[in-house]
C-alpha cells in the first residue's frame, strides 16, 4: 500500500513537469533585442554630439559657433584648440577661479553648473570646431 502511494506522488509529479511548455525560439526572435539595450540606458555616439551641440549653443554667443570668436574682445579664439587643454581650461574657470584677462568670473558662471563628465564633452566638441 506505501509503495503505491509513493509510485502515484511519483506518476503526479512527472505529469505537472510534463505540463511546463518549453517554446524553441522561432525564427525571428533574437536572444537579445535592441529595445532591451535601450530601456537600460544605451546611448549611441550620435547622442552624445547632439548633448555636446546643445551645450555649445550658449557658449556659441560669446566664443562664435565655430569658436573662432574673441568672447568679449579678450580670449583666445577656442575652436580646434586641443581637447585637454580645452577641459583643464575649463576646469580652472569651474574650480580653479581661473582668470586669465580679468574676466574669468563670466566663464565660472557658464561652467559651474555642468557636470565634469559634460565638461569632457564639451571639450571634445570645441577641439573638432574649425576656429575659423
Ligand atoms: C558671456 C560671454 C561668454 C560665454 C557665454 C561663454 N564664454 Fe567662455 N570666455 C568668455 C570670456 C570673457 C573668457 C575669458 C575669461 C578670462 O578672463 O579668463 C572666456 C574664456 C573661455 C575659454 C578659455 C579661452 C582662452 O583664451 O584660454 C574657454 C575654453 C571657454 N571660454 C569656453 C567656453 C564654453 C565651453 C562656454 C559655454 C559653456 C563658454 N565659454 C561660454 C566669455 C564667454
Amino acid at each position: 500500500m506505501k509503495k503505491n502511494c509513493l509510485f502515484l506522488i511519483g506518476v503526479i509529479v512527472l505529469l505537472l513537469n510534463g505540463c511546463e511548455k518549453v517554446t524553441p525560439l522561432d525564427r525571428n526572435q533574437t536572444l537579445i533585442d535592441k529595445d532591451s539595450f535601450e530601456e537600460v540606458g544605451y546611448i549611441s555616439s550620435d547622442d552624445i554630439e547632439s548633448k555636446a551641440k546643445k551645450m555649445y549653443e550658449k557658449c556659441a554667443g560669446c566664443h562664435g559657433k565655430n569658436g573662432e570668436k574673441l568672447a568679449l574682445g579678450k580670449s583666445d579664439p577656442i575652436g580646434g584648440k586641443d581637447k585637454e587643454v580645452l577641459a583643464t581650461l575649463l576646469m580652472g574657470y569651474k574650480y580653479g577661479g581661473l582668470n586669465q584677462y580679468g574676466l574669468g568670473g563670466v566663464m565660472e558662471a557658464q561652467v559651474f553648473n555642468l557636470s565634469d563628465d559634460d565638461i569632457e564633452l564639451l571639450a571634445e566638441y570645441i577641439s573638432k570646431l574649425s576656429g575659423e
